[in-house]
């Protein structure tokens, strides 16, 4: 997978390149990471790559020329113009919230282009006529796009082989198996008086994977009702629920039940 990063500071990226999973990732080569600062494709003498809005009001904006420009010098090695095959993807708090199926559209990818806003926000032409996805990472704004790119750069690069220790960890993740992940514990067994759960001791597998599925179940029904209703559940896993008050069919929680319990 090869992220290109087009951003007006490029000096937010230097730790999380280099460190943790992601940075033995490009070591390994496994992924490509490449910083552009959207002010070397500005044109005058001060480097200016923003604005004052049309129509006025607050806050500056991030001028079309030099993001069309940069988008243009990073595909080109492609031989691509603008395609969903190479997605260009504006941070955006007006965007389509990232999710794990998002995630997985992206991953699919040979790489991904990635615009970082800031300011009031970005010329919207680079949304209409530039941008193949515009995303969020959550309803709340951000000084910019940067962190928002770090986020969508990690979750991204869990989907690319080899990055994460083993497929099935993230085949088994939380979310993309459609539930939360159960409780995890290693030692010590007794930790300042508290324990584990006896059967994670017991080495009965079978008991040990049913216990994971519906502490998973549990949990969900607690954080995430919303999943459930997209998970794929067995009869055992639809029997525990409605022991816990949730009915598959209603589709939801019956009255007076108390699921958290
Ligand atoms: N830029 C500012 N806020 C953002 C958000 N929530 N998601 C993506 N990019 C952003």
């Amino acid at each position: 997978m090869r992220f290109h990063i087009l951003t007006l500071f490029p000096e937010a990226f230097e730790g999380p390149v280099r460190h943790s999973m992601l940075g033995r990732a490009i070591q390994r080569g496994l992924l490509s990471v490449q910083i552009t600062d959207i002010r070397s494709y500005t044109t005058d003498a001060h480097g200016t790559a923003d604005d004052y809005q049309f129509g006025g009001g607050h806050g500056m904006v991030l001028k079309p020329e030099p993001i069309f420009d940069a988008v243009a010098d990073t595909l080109l090695p492609y031989g691509k113009g603008r395609s969903t095959e190479f997605p260009i993807v504006l941070l955006s708090p007006q965007g389509r919230k990232l999710d794990q199926e998002l995630v997985l559209e992206l991953a699919a990818a040979p790489g991904l282009v990635i615009l970082c806003g800031h300011y009031a926000g970005v010329d919207e032409r680079v949304r209409t006529h530039l941008a193949t996805h515009d995303v969020s990472i959550g309803d709340y704004v951000l000084t910019g796009g940067e962190l928002a790119a770090m986020v969508l750069v990690d979750a991204v690069s869990r989907f690319t082989p080899g990055v994460v220790g083993s497929a099935e960890n993230v085949q088994e993740d939380s979310i993309t198996s459609g539930l939360l992940q159960h409780p995890l514990y290693t030692r010590p067994a007794d930790f300042r008086g508290i324990g584990v759960p006896e059967i994670l001791l017991s080495g009965h597998h079978a008991n040990i994977e049913r216990w994971r599925r519906e502490e998973s179940l549990r949990r969900t029904l607690r954080s995430r009702p919303d999943l459930l209703a997209r998970a794929e559940l067995s009869a055992d896993d639809e029997k525990f629920l409605a022991g816990l008050g949730y009915s598959v069919d209603d589709g939801g929680i019956e009255s007076g039940s108390n699921p958290t319990a």
